[in-house]
């Protein structure tokens, strides 16, 4: 079946570094910097009357001109053929799939409706009944939420790892293990993980190896280049950019995972809706500038929080204080807007944070990150894990760092602890 919605750019390959320039944008060889392909990939405008943009794209039904085209597309590949039914795929879905399978360096990507289900429906694809779970113990809340329940009831053992543990989880593998899952760094915790030290036990022991990799986009991290075979994106977060959908993507590195993934992701019903693709794509062109700002500007204030009395300890991997510093700065090519840190104990206790947290003018309090304004939240995530206990008992936070200018965001932190401070007993 002729294809023409891959004129502009070749079909995604799982190439490393050095043979990258098997990927084309119009023709051109992938060694192309990324605000390039950034700006570049997803996109046929001629095919849409110079519009620079993909046309919105809604619908279910797809018409076919003939009974052999119908007959047809029972075989036909979903990155590359025609389009068959609105649940499968619509032109910006695959702008946005090719671009996602691209950018990691997989051979195709699925685009669908949230972060969570990016993370879930891998699950479902690699693990059945029987099977055995390796999950960090840092990982995102909703993904343990997901493994203790709906992966327990199907049969599914989980055991919690110590997201420090590199290596070592070779012994923590059994014969029934199918998964394991890491997230770098731990949501909330900040753990960096040795991700091609896990990668490798996992290929040696026929085990599938599957990321959220939500924190450092693929411009600061590409973990199939690491040895992962599965990478999660909430892209909800920086590649859509403005706070206002939610949207998911997994990326895979080779045709079976893909076509499983994609397999499960279809069986579930799952969607992606084409108003949401066209915005993260839109959200994608600019992502380099917006996380060279969100990056830079976390990291002047992670340094300014370190110097604050107030501060216990700043979980910022870009800074040499965090334990895995170099682990980072081995794997990592950038740091993203997102950080933590631990508020020394004051006497007036909850009452401390609470008029911090309010007395902020600027960052909003709420969860989710990747837009363009600063947010914050508490928790306490000492009773969630088993593996590697969190036993400090300081106030944990996390920031976001949004698009503001880092010396307003200084300046709006040291009179909310102004405040603070003042509170009594
Ligand atoms: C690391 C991580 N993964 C996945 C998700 C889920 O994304 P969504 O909110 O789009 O479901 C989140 C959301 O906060 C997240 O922080």
């Amino acid at each position: 079946m002729s294809d023409t919605h891959t004129s502009c750019i070749t079909t995604p390959c799982n190439d490393t570094p050095s043979n990258a320039a098997a990927t084309t944008v119009n023709g051109a060889a992938s060694t192309l910097g990324l605000g390039t392909r950034l700006a570049h990939l997803g996109r046929r405008p001629h095919e849409h009357h110079g519009f620079v943009n993909t046309p919105i794209h809604r619908g279910s039904t797809v018409l076919f001109k003939t009974f052999d085209e119908l007959e047809a597309a029972y075989r036909v590949d979903s990155r590359t053929g025609r389009f068959i039914y609105g649940l499968m795929g619509n032109p910006n879905s695959r702008d946005l799939e090719v671009t996602l399978a691209q950018l990691d360096s997989g051979v195709g990507a699925v685009a669908v409706g949230s972060g969570l289900a990016a993370v879930s429906i891998p699950m479902l694809a690699f693990l059945s009944c029987g099977d055995h779970l390796l999950m960090t113990d840092s990982c995102y809340g909703p993904t343990r939420h997901l493994a203790s329940t709906i992966l327990a009831r199907m049969g599914v053992e989980v055991t919690y790892y110590d997201p420090r543990i590199g290596a070592e989880i070779d012994a923590l593998i059994r014969p029934n293990t199918r998964v394991v899952f890491m997230e770098s760094p731990g949501s909330l915790t900040f753990e960096i993980q040795n991700v091609p030290a896990i990668a490798r036990v996992c290929r040696a022991r026929g085990v599938t190896s599957i990321i959220d990799n939500t924190w450092a986009t693929p411009l600061y991290f590409r973990p199939i280049e690491h040895g992962v075979d599965v990478v999660v994106h909430a892209l909800t977060k920086y590649q859509s950019g403005n706070g206002d959908i939610l949207l998911g993507g997994i990326v895979a590195r080779d045709e079976i995972s893909w076509k499983r993934v994609k397999d499960t992701a279809e069986a579930h019903g799952h969607y992606a809706h084409p108003d949401d693709c066209m915005q993260c794509l839109r959200g994608l062109r600019s992502l380099e500038v917006r996380m060279a700002r969100h990056s830079a500007s976390a990291l002047e204030i992670a340094r300014w929080l370190e110097a604050r009395p107030e501060v216990a300890r700043v979980l910022h991997p870009a800074l040499p204080s965090h334990p895995d510093h170099q682990l980072w700065k081995r794997d990592f090519t950038g740091a993203s807007g997102v950080f933590g840190c631990t508020l020394k104990p004051h006497a007036s206790g909850r009452a401390h944070v609470k008029t911090f947290l309010e007395s902020l003018q600027f960052f909003g309090m709420g969860f989710s990150w990747g837009g363009f304004e600063s947010l914050v939240v508490a928790s306490d995530v000492r009773s969630m894990r088993v593996a590697a206990p969190w036993n400090d008992p300081n106030p944990l936070l996390r920031f976001q760092i949004g698009l503001e200018e880092p010396r307003d965001l200084m300046a709006d932190m040291a009179q909310a602890f102004a405040l603070a401070n003042a509170v009594e007993r």
